[in-house]
């Protein structure tokens, strides 16, 4: 597997470029959920503006009223090409592929092609939420398999819950988050080939939300889950989502290895009318012709993760935050400041600053809040300062009627 290569000087730091009043005047979820005066570190959407690529393939297909149905293989050509060079993995298979709306209902079609309802789909909390109200509103049940306390896979818990994901006679799944959110780990090729050979053994089907894998830092390695041994009945979901900021701009690409394939094609043809051609378009050139500005969000992010350990060093000692390898998300345990299972409520309350709470996230969520990295240094500043007036503000004496205090 290859690395990443370093950051080409000349390409400017995206997350530098775009003021706060800017990203005030945006209208996505980030921006108008809460009141003006609240900074957003929540949601995973990036203060960037979109890569040059994308830019030019959307107003291209504006400029051509390009905005029909999508269609060819242009997207699965591109993701191929890029995991080659990126990954070093040069067995994408075009044909096992197929476009979906977007990662979630990509889950979800492959969930539904190897399970059936009341069947259980382990999952390893902390975990993104979705990964719960998608399971449970497809009428599976979530088995849970936590991550060990240095954040990564516990093989033995995940052994333990395929033994009781199967244990009712039902089918069974494993949404497996590689790289992981909130955590930010990145799967070594050998945990993966550990999944792998527990997912054979137990019979249960390995379904990989890759949306991350393009954001991973440094001299990591991401691993592809089909491209490790024994993985040849997995399915996976990947996107340039994520790593170019295009949820707005719906697509992604469900996967499946030599063993799924015969999964994949009873997906009805109907799904890959979901995406958003332009959607299309869009993730294609991001994967063709947009590394060096991913690079650039790369270096930026290194950046912020340094800076918000120094920063939570200072001004916060008791959070603990073990900085990932990947995504571009810090998972900060609050339990040592004492302010109970949801400190992200008490820090938009009394410091105005939104994070996303840990307790969607699964068992081992409650006491912990998520905070977005993919922003301006002067921003996370701004948000560890108002982070540590909410604490403050929360230790002030209080007043005593009667005592003068
Ligand atoms: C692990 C994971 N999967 C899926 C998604 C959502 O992807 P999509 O909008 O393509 O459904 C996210 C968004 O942050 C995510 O973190």
């Amino acid at each position: 597997m290859t690395r990443i290569p370093p950051h080409r000087p000349g390409v400017p730091n995206p997350l530098h470029t775009l003021t706060l009043d800017q990203l005030r005047r945006r209208t996505s979820m980030k921006w108008r959920t809460h009141p003006a005066d609240v900074l957003p570190l929540w949601v995973a959407e990036m203060d960037v503006p979109l890569a040059p690529a994308v830019v030019r393939a959307v107003t291209g297909a504006m400029e051509l009223g390009d905005t029909g149905y999508p269609a060819g293989t242009g997207y699965a050509e591109a993701l191929a090409d890029f995991a080659g060079k990126r990954w070093g993995w040069n067995d994408l298979a075009v044909e096992r592929t197929a476009i979906v709306p977007d990662v979630m209902l990509g889950v979800v079609e492959m969930l539904k092609l190897v399970t059936e309802p009341g069947d259980a789909v382990v999952v390893n909390p902390p975990v993104y939420p979705p990964f719960y109200q998608f399971v449970t509103h497809l009428d599976r049940r979530v088995v849970e398999a936590p991550l060990g306390p240095d954040l990564r896979l516990d093989l033995a818990a995940l052994e333990e819950a395929f033994r009781r994901a199967v244990s009712g006679g039902g089918r069974a799944a494993y949404l497996l988050c590689s790289p992981h959110n909130p955590t930010g780990t990145v799967h070594t090729a050998g945990e993966l080939a550990a999944v792998a050979a527990l997912a054979e053994r137990h019979g249960v089907r390995v379904v990989a939300d890759e949306i991350h894998a393009p954001v991973v830092t440094g001299d990591t390695r991401f691993t592809p889950y089909l491209a490790v041994p024994g993985a040849e009945r997995g399915l996976a979901l990947m996107s340039a989502s994520k790593g170019w900021n295009l949820a707005g701009l719906k697509a992604a690409l469900a996967l499946a290895g030599p063993g799924a394939a015969d999964d994949l094609a009873r997906m009805p043809e109907e799904v890959s009318h979901g995406p958003s051609h332009v959607g299309v378009l869009a993730h294609t050139a991001a994967l063709r012709d947009g590394t060096d500005w991913l690079d650039a969000v790369l270096a930026g992010l290194d950046e912020n993760r340094r800076l918000l350990t120094g920063l939570l060093a200072e001004h916060l000692p008791g959070v603990v935050h073990r900085a990932g390898e990947a995504t571009y998300l810090a998972w900060l345990d609050c339990r040592a400041l004492g302010l109970g299972d949801d400190p992200a409520q008490v820090f938009l309350d009394r410091g105005r600053v939104a994070l996303s709470s840990g307790i969607p996230f699964g068992s081992g969520g409650a006491g912990h809040v998520r905070l977005n990295l993919a922003t301006s240094p002067e921003v996370i500043t701004e948000a560890v300062h108002r982070m540590r007036a909410a604490l403050d503000r929360g230790r002030a004496p209080r007043h005593t009627p009667g005592t003068g205090a």
